[in-house]
């Protein structure tokens, strides 16, 4: 049923285009100068804490201390809020990670060697080796503290997870998805995301989310999904809204904006993440304005 969300009528290819912007610079810089009250949803993947490095002094990420990286997204976060409209909600996808033991660095896991790691930052004070940090509820508590109302968590199952070579806990297949908003009422049209009950009925969607990952063999880190995108846009905005994502990568929060109607404004550190982006909607007749970090 979800999918019914990526076939709704989209505005006129060039309509959207030309509203659609992407800014290549950091993001607390580049919200700062944003108007207030201007999108009506925020969608976004950040980098998760101490699992890639994307090789810029700016990056967020690849803080030592977790609390450092909690502190710098709550910032970026607390920005965004002034940005979206009073009515509007802001979609957190959000992955955990576990202590390093204090190696700095991590050899390539022989079933996924994605999982390599050039450097890896030290045990958190208070946490032991092997131990789940626990990332996302931190990062959670941290935003409803700053003024976020905290809705919803949704796990984002992922049956085509990655093995792991692990035999001392189960193997992880999960991510989180929480669902925030600026004000006590929002807009969510719960009717655009229903899900099939067993009785066969369409009912409210819950909680569990099964999507499969959709590698794209251009980008160099995880793309989130298409299918975990569309969802979003369709309960929380509008034909012709405006949708926000501060941590743009390769664009799929673009992408399924334009193909529902929306546009879109994304921010990204990268020129060649962009460019990424740039190439995917393109394939599928869309463009956008780039601004570079000396013009905001
Ligand atoms: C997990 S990726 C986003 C992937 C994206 N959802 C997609 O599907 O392609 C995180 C992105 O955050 C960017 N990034 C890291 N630190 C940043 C910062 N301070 N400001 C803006 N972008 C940043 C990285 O360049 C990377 O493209």
């Amino acid at each position: 049923m979800v999918d019914e969300a990526l076939m709704q009528p989209a505005l006129i290819f060039s309509e959207i285009s030309e509203r659609s912007v992407v800014y290549c610079g950091d993001a607390l810089d580049v919200l700062g100068g944003l108007p207030s009250c201007s999108a009506q949803a925020a969608i976004t993947s950040p980098p998760y804490w101490g699992l890639r490095d994307y090789a810029d002094p700016g990056q967020i990420g690849a803080e030592d201390d977790v609390d450092d990286y909690i502190t710098n997204l709550v910032a970026v976060f607390h920005e965004l809020r002034r940005v979206l409209r009073d009515d509007g909600t802001f979609w957190l996808n959000i992955g955990d990670s576990y202590t390093s033991g204090n190696r700095r660095w991590r050899a390539p896991d022989r079933k996924n060697p994605a999982r390599a790691m050039s450097y890896r930052p030290p045990t958190p004070d208070g946490l032991k080796p092997k131990d789940l940090v626990g990332v996302p509820w931190r990062l959670a508590f941290a935003l409803q503290a700053d003024g976020w109302y905290l809705r919803s968590e949704i796990i984002r199952h992922k049956p085509n997870a990655h093995p792991e070579s692990v035999k001392d806990r189960p193997t992880r297949a999960h991510e989180n998805l929480f669902l925030l908003s600026k004000s006590e009422q929002y807009y969510y049209d719960y009717m655009a995301n229903r899900e099939r009950g067993v009785n066969g009925r369409p009912r409210n969607r819950r909680t569990v989310w099964s999507i499969n990952t959709e590698p794209l063999s251009e980008a160099h880190f995880a793309t989130y999904p298409t299918k975990l995108v569309a969802p979003c846009i369709a309960v929380s905005t509008r034909v012709g809204d405006c949708v926000l994502d501060p941590f743009f990568g390769s664009g799929t929060t673009g992408l399924v904006a334009a193909m529902m109607g929306r546009s879109f404004v994304g921010i990204d550190l990268k020129p060649e993440y962009i460019a990424i982006a740039r190439r995917r909607l393109a394939a599928q007749g869309y463009g956008f304005s780039i601004i570079m970090g000396e013009e905001v």
